[in-house]
């Protein structure tokens, strides 16, 4: 192998890996946004969904989601508990999102709307209960009345247990509403009261992830355009906003009822905020005015004034002019001052400065005609509103690039500064496709590659593992990515996370239960490349993928270090003579990362999560070296020099 040192290419995209979220497989609700109590505030379609009368005893007479009188005309449904005896049974329980992950002496925040009607129910009592009903955690609520009024206590666990849930009692016989129930725990990120999940964040910030796109994915289309994301509706105070059914919920077939929806607890704000924590921009993808091309594939009418064959006929659906100005809306609030209408709403939810947004995505994997057609006016009303602002377009689903040959055209003379390509392929398919964007033109626009995965089984099987085949596919292919840097500006795996008990999806990043979670091995490939992108591309001689090797190569200019990536996808030790031509200086002390297994179908689990992870070794380093890669691995060489 042999690396150019003495002729440094482009420099390396500073944001070039970044991560791909969507509300998918639990991602948000029952994942990074650790609210335990599911429909909190009985405003989902199915009002009692996630919640269950106790059995036993006298039990309650009746309980029903009502709406007079309730909290806020945003929050407007609430239930109401009746109960002629008074009974420790005599109650509600709420099965979180496949149970509540509870964590022995940490402290939850039990806190509900409350008021009581005709009768002596003049408290609550509030029980945490592991799975076998035993209880690990009790207080009581008092002091009801006839208005509604917020209480708060906090529970702490003389146990733990994964698969927890909630118990709300009526203390005395008689009547009593209840709305916004929450148990939040206290350790969240950045000890935020309405923040995310520690570990989650933690895994995404160590990848120290060049960029965040949200919120998805075909949630950002909907099945139908009325199911469609629409970020306004998720900022503002929690308890306000309105829950809708997740795109992903229909994938639940043996669940006879709709059981995910999505609260918006993680809504556009905390997104921001998120990408802010963690290092990355911001990266919104926003809805072109169509609805999912493979389920509705509904379109908005491009004007109020224009319907065309197949655009929605009720005149109160959106036009494409409100997708249009809710992105313009969206870069005011994520941007604009304190005295703007959008920026006065930031600033009102505790962050005075602009989150500096440079980047939107306009639609997410759509294709054909009727995405160019929207996409024009769109980004011409964003470009003239704000030049500034680079704008990402989409290319639909293409592992054979037919698709994407077919846009790219357009979307060169449209002067699209990104296309977003997606490809789900087999492992060998990206082993064989290292090479996808050699001759790419390098005058239209840049690659996003933002949304890729190798599928263990077939492409849509439950069954697709995150296999270390498929993940040192990964590898060999983000080898082509990175010798492409120059066109190639970002890239991200995709879906980024699944909750082992509801997932839709296979395979993901990083999986989780309600206590614990772990990197796949794909996680710990996108990791490496992300901690060792280097600042200048460096040209290596050989031909990538020659006899199953797979090479790339960077310079650390701020390190003094130059970066050598290798694949070995044989079952064989492979010595490799690594030759940097023209190095002016290059130090002894080298340092080698691995990733490797020598069974292509290891996987991490959460009891061993890190079956496959990088170890460091030392190595004796020098202008030629011989470094023997182990069988089935991926090494990143890293050797001071320049
Ligand atoms: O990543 C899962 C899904 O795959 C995304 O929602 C969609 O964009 C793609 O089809």
């Amino acid at each position: 192998v042999t690396v150019q040192v003495n002729k440094p290419g482009k420099p390396v995209p500073k944001n070039m890996y970044g991560l791909f979220f969507e509300d998918i497989n639990f991602a948000a609700d029952g994942g990074l946004y650790p609210e335990l109590v599911k429909n909190k505030s009985f405003e989902t379609t199915e009002h009692l969904v996630g919640w269950k009368a106790l059995k036993g005893g006298a039990g309650l007479e009746t309980y029903a989601v009502l709406n007079q009188q309730p909290i806020s005309a945003t929050n407007s449904h609430f239930v109401r508990l009746t109960t002629r005896t008074a009974s420790p049974d005599a109650g509600l329980t709420n099965e979180g999102f496949r149970g509540m992950g509870l964590k022995q002496g940490a402290e939850y925040t039990f806190s509900l709307y409350a008021r009581r009607g005709p009768g002596s129910v003049n408290a609550l009592t509030v029980t945490l209960e592991d799975e076998k009903g035993n209880p690990l955690a009790q207080a009581q609520i008092s002091g009801l009345t006839t208005e509604w009024k917020k209480y708060a206590v906090p529970l702490r666990p003389s146990a733990t247990s994964s698969r927890g849930h909630l118990k709300i009692t009526l203390d005395g016989a008689g009547t009593a509403d209840l709305d916004v129930v929450s148990l939040f725990p206290k350790d969240t990120w950045q000890n935020r009261p309405n923040g995310l999940r520690t570990d989650l964040v933690q895994l995404l910030k160590d990848m120290k992830p060049g960029f965040l796109r949200f919120p998805g994915g075909c949630i950002v289309e909907g099945r139908t355009l009325a199911e469609r994301y629409q970020w306004k509706e998720t900022i503002g105070d929690v308890a306000s906003r309105v829950p809708l059914i997740n795109r992903w919920n229909m994938e639940f077939k043996h669940r006879s009822t709709p059981d995910y929806y999505q609260s918006f607890g993680l809504g556009f704000f905390e997104y921001f905020q998120l990408a802010e924590d963690i290092g990355a921009e911001p990266l919104p993808i926003l809805n072109v005015g169509m609805a999912c091309q493979f389920n509705s594939a509904e379109l908005a009418p491009m004007s109020s004034t224009a319907g065309g064959p197949n655009a929605t006929a009720n005149a109160d659906d959106p036009t494409l002019e409100t997708f249009i100005q809710d992105a313009l809306d969206l870069i005011e609030f994520a941007n604009g001052p304190a005295t703007s209408t959008w920026g006065a709403k930031r600033v009102a939810m505790g962050h005075p400065a602009p989150f500096n947004l440079k980047l939107i995505g306009i639609g997410n994997e759509q294709w054909g005609p009727q995405y160019l057609e929207r996409y024009e006016p769109f980004a011409k009303a964003v470009k003239a509103k704000y030049p500034a602002i680079q704008i990402v377009s989409s290319a639909g689903p293409s592992p054979d690039g037919e698709l994407f040959d077919k846009a790219s055209k357009r979307l060169a003379e449209l002067k699209a500064e990104y296309v977003d390509e997606h490809y789900y392929a087999k492992p060998d398919w990206f082993r064989q496709h290292v090479d996808r964007y050699d001759k790419y033109a390098r005058t239209g626009p840049k690659i996003f590659a933002g949304e890729y995965a190798a599928q263990s089984v077939a492409i849509g099987s439950p069954d697709n593992k995150n296999t270390w085949d498929c993940a040192i596919s990964e590898a060999a292919f983000m080898t082509g990515l990175e010798r492409n840097a120059d066109v190639v500006g970002m890239a991200s795996y995709a879906p980024m996370f699944a909750h082992v008990d509801a997932w839709q999806w296979t395979p993901n990043m990083i999986w989780f239960d309600n206590l614990r979670s772990y990197g796949t091995p794909n996680y710990y490939v996108q990791k490496l490349f992300s901690l060792n992108k280097g600042t200048t591309m460096l040209p290596v001689e050989n031909k990538n993928g020659q006899d199953n090797l797979f090479t790339s190569a960077v310079a650390d200019d701020q390190a003094g270090e130059i970066v050598v990536k290798l694949v070995n996808y044989s079952s064989s030790p492979r010595p490799v003579k690594i030759s940097l031509t023209g190095a002016k200086k290059v130090g002894k002390a080298g340092k080698a990362i691995v990733l490797s297994s020598s069974d292509l179908q290891a996987v991490n689990t959460l009891d061993q999560p890190t079956n496959v992870s990088p170890k460091e070794e030392k190595f004796s380093a020098g202008a030629t070296t011989t470094y023997t890669l182990a069988p089935n691995s991926f090494t990143v060489l890293r050797i001071p020099g320049k």
